[in-house]
């Protein structure tokens, strides 16, 4: 079958062996299949670029379902499993008046597939509400939590992208969301902006979510229109030193202090300066609002995206001598 419609870039290849997963004990069943030695794990498909058909049994995780697990004056434990879509697991969360992930609304994916590299927008990471992760052993079917503090979350990373790469396959997510005494996240500028032109004084939830919606149209493509995998690269962290060096020559250069030895740079800066914003190549391109995101504008094959993402590499690294490294896994 072909995976066009279960991968968000729209990449068209094929897959010899197909099955799609409802429950954890079909999951189960499935693992344990001898007959196909190799598998391959497929969630809402939003942070790949597949570049070869596939020989390995793809499973697609679709299992859904949400519920509460346990609550207190402040707080409520409310798990999703791995096959909701996440703006829906969102706005779910917001009608409920449960906070935490406003921020977080509009984010292409799937629960499941979120902590993988803890996703973050608008000053907040999935961390921030994470609680714990329910996963199944690939190998053994084993199934087990990891906690919070056992995910070492970083930015956009974790232990499922490190130590732990391949092993598990996760099941359900329990996020911890305020009841009341919602911590409202406006730090970042474009969200306050945005409330002001709206004349929103005391924000609510939902308020916010909608001015993250707003300010995400405004900026990134939609994966029904124009296939994308959100930011294709992760913006570089890079010392104070060789950030002197930029400033000297772009002294506008915008940057984010981590702390007194390190700075992060958008790489959509980066690959602007470079001349790539809006840059077409067949149906490879740049997004023209957001030069951190590739798109295909319909035909592109995953080699074509890749090409253009070396490309823009070997650009960067010339006129910047840093190196930008894709956030998207390629398969
Ligand atoms: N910029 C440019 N040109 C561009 C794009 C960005 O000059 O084409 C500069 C601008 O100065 C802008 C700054 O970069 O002010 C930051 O841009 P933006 O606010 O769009 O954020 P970003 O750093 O490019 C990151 C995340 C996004 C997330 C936004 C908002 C990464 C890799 N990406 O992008 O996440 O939505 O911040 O918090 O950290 C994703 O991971 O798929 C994603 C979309």
């Amino acid at each position: 079958i072909s995976l066009k419609n279960y991968n968000t870039f729209g990449i068209d290849i094929k897959a010899k062996n197909f099955i799609s997963v409802n429950t954890v004990n079909d999951l189960e069943e499935v693992l344990k299949l001898q007959q196909y030695p190799e598998k391959f794990v497929l969630g809402g498909g939003s942070n790949v670029l597949l570049t070869k058909n596939v020989d390995a049994l793809v499973i697609h995780i679709n299992i859904k379902g949400i519920e509460l697990i346990s609550e207190t004056n402040t707080h409520v434990l409310i798990k999703a499993k791995a096959g909701e879509n996440w703006h829906e697991f969102v706005l779910w969360t917001l009608k409920q008046n449960y906070g935490g992930l406003e921020n977080l609304s509009l984010i292409p994916g799937n629960v499941g597939t979120a902590p993988i590299q803890n996703i973050g927008a608008y000053g907040v990471e999935l961390k921030d509400s994470f609680h714990e992760c329910d996963v199944i052993n690939i190998k053994t079917q084993d199934k087990h939590k990891f906690s919070l503090k056992e995910c070492h979350f970083g930015y956009r990373d974790s232990i499922f992208k490190n130590k732990e790469r391949g092993k598990y396959i996760i099941t359900s997510v329990t996020f911890k969301l305020t009841k009341n005494n919602h911590h409202f996240n406006t730090s970042y500028g474009a969200i306050q902006e945005r409330l002001n032109e709206l004349g929103i004084t005391n924000p609510t939830l939902k308020d916010i979510s909608n001015a993250v919606i707003s300010i995400r149209k405004s900026k990134l493509p939609d994966p029904k229109e124009i296939g994308n995998s959100g930011s294709f690269f992760k913006n570089p962290v890079i010392s104070k030193n060789v950030f002197k060096d930029i400033v000297n020559q772009f002294p506008n250069a915008p940057h984010y202090i981590l702390n007194d030895s390190e700075i992060k740079l958008p790489a959509g800066w980066l690959i602007e300066q470079c001349g790539y914003k809006g840059k077409r190549y067949g149906d490879a391109g740049v997004h023209e609002k957001q030069a951190l995101v590739l798109v295909n504008y319909g035909n592109a094959t995953g080699k074509e995206i890749i090409e253009l993402a070396e490309k823009i590499q070997k650009s960067v690294k010339e006129k910047f001598n840093i190196h930008i490294e894709p956030e998207v896994n390629i398969i």
